[in-house]
């Protein structure tokens, strides 16, 4: 410690005495590289797969393509490996080629995707969600438009029978019946993923899909115990969270994405999700959020640059008791340590950086001078790294 407080510890570079060699004495894990405990599970680094739709199934089941993608990143020395957002019905899909839980055909597909995850040291994670209004659309590359009946559309539910957009189908407004439905989907899939061996949970909360637009007050109109104010808006995703712990062990970690600002006027704010973690929180039952934004308003303003949702992730979890997941534009390895060493966040989620780069956990650890933090031993001889 330096112990004069008028005295500046020395900086990089600085020539200082041997207290002040002593103080900037390199910790030879960097934090990025810290083990994370969370209930009975201990990721070997901070580094996360993001979810990732491919649009690629058939069925609601993976393939080859989603197989290919998994473990190529749980081999690229990824610590949390998640799923694209696996639907509980097959009305909660977002397109036609998404995979889904509702049956054991799917579960046992995706259980050889969990033990590989497993066998390279990485926690095997799903994301379960239901896409609500945001459902029966074309893939990204074929437009992402409405399906007509002749290309096999679905009747969509929401919390209010409100349109995402114009071009998207009006949702009918989910009744008792419905949403009992939706419930005992997420428990069943919550139990399915259980069965196939995933170990972290993370609940789809966020980007417009339906536990997000009972939430916001721009797509949930009720006025009956689902709407009104914050607490009756909160109402579906705490039952969810509450039948999704129901199924899942409690020493396995329970995440909620969330959209913690919609970036327009009249929507949820921060200062609103942080009551929502507060709620969470209560229930003893989550463990973790993933701090997003956005996706429920078409007049979305977001100001993006590097790391723009990082704030989120900050305030969560330092006004709240649970643990935080930075998520956007965070791409280098020295800005993803700032955030672990900060403080800002416990793990952060990379998507199109680890799209890009199914080795960019090795490559960090290298620049970021990690020791020791294992190879598979068939990619030995591979000795980029030095
Ligand atoms: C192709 C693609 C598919 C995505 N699918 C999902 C998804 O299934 N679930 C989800 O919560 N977010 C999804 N996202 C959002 C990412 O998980 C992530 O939050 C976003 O891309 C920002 O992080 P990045 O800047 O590191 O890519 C998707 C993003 C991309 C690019």
């Amino acid at each position: 410690m330096n112990s004069n407080p008028d005295k500046p510890a020395a900086m990089p570079g600085h020539a200082g005495g041997e207290n002040e060699r002593r103080i900037l004495k390199r910790d030879p894990v960097p934090h990025l590289f810290k083990p994370l405990q969370i209930r009975g599970v201990t990721a070997k680094n901070r580094i996360m797969l993001s979810p990732m739709c491919q649009y690629s199934g058939e069925n609601g089941e993976p393939n080859l393509w989603h197989i290919q993608n998994l473990c190529a990143r749980a081999a690229g020395g990824v610590g949390i490996v998640c799923t694209e957002a696996i639907h509980t019905e097959p009305r909660g899909r977002i397109t036609k080629h998404c995979l889904g839980l509702w049956n054991d055909q799917q579960r046992d597909k995706l259980a050889p995707v969990a033990e590989f995850i497993e066998s390279q040291g990485a926690v095997p994670a799903i994301q379960i969600g239901h896409a609500g209004r945001k459902g029966s659309i074309s893939r990204p590359w074929e437009g992402s438009k409405a399906l007509t009946a002749d290309q096999g559309a679905w009747e969509l539910i929401s919390a209010s029978a409100i349109p995402f957009a114009d071009s998207f189908t009006t949702p009918r407004q989910m009744d008792e019946d419905d949403i009992a439905t939706a419930l005992d989907s997420f428990a069943q899939a919550t139990r399915r993923a259980k069965e196939a061996g995933f170990k972290f949970l993370e609940l789809h909360a966020a980007h417009g899909y339906l536990a997000h637009v009972f939430l916001s007050p721009l797509s949930n109109s009720r006025n009956d115990n689902w709407g009104g104010d914050l607490a009756g808006r909160a109402r579906f995703l705490l039952e969810t969270v509450r039948v999704m712990r129901g199924e899942w062990p409690d020493d396995l970690p329970l995440c909620v994405r969330l959209s913690c600002t919609e970036w327009v006027e009249g929507g949820l704010t921060l200062e609103d999700t942080l009551e929502v973690c507060r709620m969470l929180e209560e229930t003893g039952a989550v463990d973790l959020v993933t701090c997003s934004s956005g996706g429920n308003a078409t007049g979305q303003q977001i100001p993006i640059h590097p790391g723009y949702q990082v704030p989120f992730a900050e305030r969560v979890r330092r006004e709240t008791g649970l643990k935080t997941v930075a998520v956007g534009m965070i791409h280098g390895p020295e800005q993803a340590d700032e955030i672990i060493a900060n403080g800002r966040a416990d793990i952060v989620a990379l998507g199109r950086t680890l799209l890009a780069d199914p080795i960019w956990p090795r490559r960090a650890a290298k620049y970021l001078r990690a020791e020791d933090v294992g190879w598979p031993v068939q990619y030995e001889r591979s000795d980029i790294f030095g």
